[in-house]
């Protein structure tokens, strides 16, 4: 059994981050008699002078509800950095922690990240470190398990955004863009998408067309409706080209929702409007369900530490919390299945896909 294990939180953050650190304080202190370290800014905070702090049911007390991390986070440092558009995982930076947990008599980790965060906590565990994952991201794009918490309040914050857009949009005749995250996969744009009842949904799995865009517009006109919501992910991408960056060279996608306007606008003669929802979908309170999750996970992740499991992560399967190894929990990033059920309602119910050969509804 382990006296001392350290948790930290890596990546962008993503509401539920506080849960899953309060439950895992509560589960190792008060049902295993561990003590816990929290490690701030992600890994950055086990390197140098350390920013370490004692993490007790006190500190972490009335942070269930809380957006952000207590502990901070980073998307970039030492341990992840950007070059020419990729991400390096440097090794030099791993020894050096590796001194500094010892020193500090960290005998395990906790690690709460999405695929980036969870890449650097398998370099741990290769270096036989102890260490479970808990997986986070908005984007709901980790293959190994079904579901990250923060996701679903994602959904209610955009679909919230879409049902607002609705009726100004159906005011004004006009077309309305909403941008949302997603920049592999286009989850948070076709479920909120389908929750608040776009007429468009463009994501990086299916390439759109500008003419099947206007098709729709037009369409839709013809049938008496004289506005249109479009539902963009940052990631999607127009057929023949490539994401659209707004700055490349860090890798921060953006800037697709304008164009779209732009050019819909132009063909069309209809006014247009673009809103970029941005950071409101990660900050702010979790829903319930993203605050049941991430305890469960936190919960889940030192109980695996303490029944001996290494180099997992805690994953849901069928409900239900299960151990995964981080190898594979790094190794697919899950996309959404063009030819699956969910783009198939969409499909059925007249939501269009914008793909060059999308037939009329
Ligand atoms: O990974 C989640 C995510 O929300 C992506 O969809 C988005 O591209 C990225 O984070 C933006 O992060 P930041 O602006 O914090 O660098």
């Amino acid at each position: 059994m382990y006296k001392k294990i350290g948790i930290l939180t890596g990546g962008g953050d993503a509401p539920g981050l506080n849960a899953v650190i309060r439950a895992a304080v509560r589960t190792a202190i008060g049902e295993f008699e561990m003590r816990c370290i929290g490690i701030e800014d992600s890994f950055e905070g086990i390197l140098g002078e350390t920013q370490l702090r004692k993490l007790t049911t006190k500190t972490v007390s009335g942070i269930l509800p809380r957006g952000g991390t207590i502990l901070g986070t980073r998307n970039k440092g030492s341990f992840c950095k950007i070059v020419d558009g990729k991400m390096i995982i440097p090794d030099m930076p791993i020894d050096e922690a590796l001194v500094n947990l010892k020193q500090n008599k960290i005998e395990a980790l906790v690690v709460i990240g999405g695929e980036g965060t969870l890449a650097i906590a398998e370099q741990f565990h290769r270096r036989g470190f102890p260490v479970v994952g808990v997986p986070k991201t908005i984007d709901n794009d980790l293959s190994a398990t079904e579901l990250t918490f923060g996701f679903r309040t994602a959904i209610d914050i955009a679909t919230e955004a879409l049902d607002r857009l609705h009726t100004t949009a159906a005011s004004h005749d006009r077309v309305m863009v909403l941008e949302v995250m997603g920049r592999n996969s286009g989850w948070i744009a076709l479920e909120c998408g389908l929750a608040g009842s776009a007429d468009v949904i463009l994501i990086p799995e299916i390439p759109f067309s500008f003419d099947s865009i206007i098709k729709k517009v037009y369409e839709r006109e013809k049938r008496g409706s004289l506005f249109t919501n479009i539902v963009v992910a940052e990631g999607a991408l127009e057929v023949g080209h490539s994401e659209m960056y707004l700055d490349q060279k860090q890798m921060r996608l953006g800037g697709i929702g304008d164009y779209i306007r732009k050019e819909v606008e132009k063909v069309t003669g209809k006014e247009s409007r673009c809103v970029v929802l941005g950071h409101l979908q990660r900050g702010g309170s979790p829903n319930a369900f993203d605050r049941m999750l991430g305890t469960n996970f936190g919960a889940c992740a030192v109980r695996a530490l303490v029944s001996g499991e290494r180099g997992k992560m805690v994953a849901l399967k069928s409900g239900r919390v299960e151990t995964v190894p981080l190898a594979d929990a790094i190794a697919n990033i899950k996309s959404v299945n063009p030819g699956g059920q969910l783009v198939r309602t969409a499909r059925d119910i007249g939501i269009s896909f914008a793909a060059p050969d999308e037939e009329e509804h």
